[in-house]
């Protein structure tokens, strides 16, 4: 049994920096935990406290049973991944991959099988003599994960652990890591991973649930699916999804009875759920949040409400084209699949163009808490 737990767990630096104010956060036993933010969120920090590197200002922090605030790394049965791999440059691979369990006085036919496992486990069986100069990237990130995996810990640690490394041998790895998970987990021995990273598609892609940080505090912890259409406030809406979720100002005018908002000169409706959850914003200043991929774009008005803009820029991305549009003083995107876009493209750009939301899939937030008020 891991469960990770935080519990009003914080960080001030010696310099009187509070990097860490006080979160609560449960990681289930098993559980593939992501915590994502922006450069500077205390990301590091957190995880840091968490294996030991760092000490705990106030909080405490919970792996199992037990409380840990006061042991070393050693025994907390962790094993920590890092950015840089931390190889040690004069040691091969196999050396690399066996010397923290030498450290432990393990016998050596239990060293050479746990290593010879993870070996396998990571493809790793060609590269054993070498040296870490001698190894790409990848594959010195993949001894660098064997070196945890050999420990056999209770908790993995990864601090983004594929930022060195080139786009596709990221997709690689996320894979290689998401699998891992998996296998131990089947294999009746699971391991809570804790995985760090500023990265929005590897936390979709890797997390059973995410754990969204702005500068030291939680902004929402969810299942990617309800990260993605359900954001509890602004911040998590415009840092999760690429490209960004379409965040404008506007105001809740009522219009024959019902509320709308206003996209330039235009007003498109609320759904009656909308309409029922934001009776009181009625004339206030709010933002309006719509994906790009819930904005249709065509030649002629929509039948049933629409808006229109200026078609002022596109970008082809073969399956799909991003579609930008000029409304009022800001702009949108939308994204459209090419064999609808390509027709209105032909035509040319800077010309008017006719869009729409899918209602159902907007989202408004408070102008002054920034919360989504329309779940
Ligand atoms: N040793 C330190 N002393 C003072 N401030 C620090 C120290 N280490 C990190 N910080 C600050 O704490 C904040 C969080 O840093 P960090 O945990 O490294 O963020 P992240 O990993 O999310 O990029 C940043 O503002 C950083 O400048
Ligand atoms: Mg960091």
């Amino acid at each position: 049994m891991a469960e990770v737990i935080f519990n009003k767990l914080e960080k001030v630096y010696s310099n009187g920096f509070k990097a860490v104010h006080g979160i609560d956060l449960t990681i289930a036993d098993g559980e593939f935990m992501v915590i994502v933010g922006p450069s500077g969120c205390a990301k590091s920090t957190t995880l840091r406290m968490l294996a030991g590197l760092e000490t705990i200002s106030g909080g405490e922090v919970r792996i199992g049973e037990k409380v840990v605030n006061n042991l070393a790394p050693k025994e907390r049965g962790i094993a920590m991944v890092f950015q840089n791999y931390a190889l040690y440059p004069h040691m091969t691979v196999r050396e690399n991959l066996a010397f923290g369990l030498k450290l432990s006085r393990m016998p050596k036919e239990q060293i050479d099988m746990q290593v010879d496992e993870a070996a396998k486990i990571l493809e790793l069986e060609e590269l054993m003599d070498r040296l870490p100069r001698q190894l790409s990237g990848g594959q010195a990130q993949r001894v660098a994960v064997g070196r945890a995996i050999v420990k056999k810990p209770d908790v993995f640690l990864f601090d983004e652990p594929l930022s060195n490394l080139d786009a596709k041998l990221r997709a690689s790895m996320r894979i290689r890591i998401s699998d891992l998970h998996k296998q131990l987990k089947k294999s009746g021995k699971p391991a809570t991973s804790v995985y760090v990273t500023h990265d929005q598609t590897e936390a979709m892609t890797m997390g059973d649930r995410i754990c969204v940080m702005k500068l030291g505090h939680i902004m929402q912890v969810d299942t990617p699916d309800n990260l993605y259409h359900h954001p509890k406030n602004m911040f998590v809406a415009g840092f999760i999804g690429a490209p960004e979720m379409n965040i404008k100002p506007t105001r809740l005018a009522e219009h024959n009875g019902r509320l709308h908002i206003t996209v330039g000169n235009n007003m498109l409706p609320l759904t009656d759920h909308q309409q029922q959850k934001l009776a009181a914003y009625k004339d206030q200043q709010v933002f309006f949040g719509v994906r790009p991929e819930f904005v249709s774009v065509a030649d002629e008005p929509f039948a049933d409400g629409c808006a229109s803009g200026e078609m002022v820029r596109v970008e082809n991305m073969g399956h799909e084209f991003f579609i930008y549009l000029k409304v009022g003083d800001y702009e949108l995107t939308g994204r459209i699949p090419s064999d609808e876009a390509k027709p209105m493209i032909n035509k040319g750009l800077n010309r008017k163009v006719w869009f729409r939301f899918d209602m159902h899939k907007c989202h408004i937030f408070d102008a002054k808490t920034e919360q989504n008020i329309s779940l």
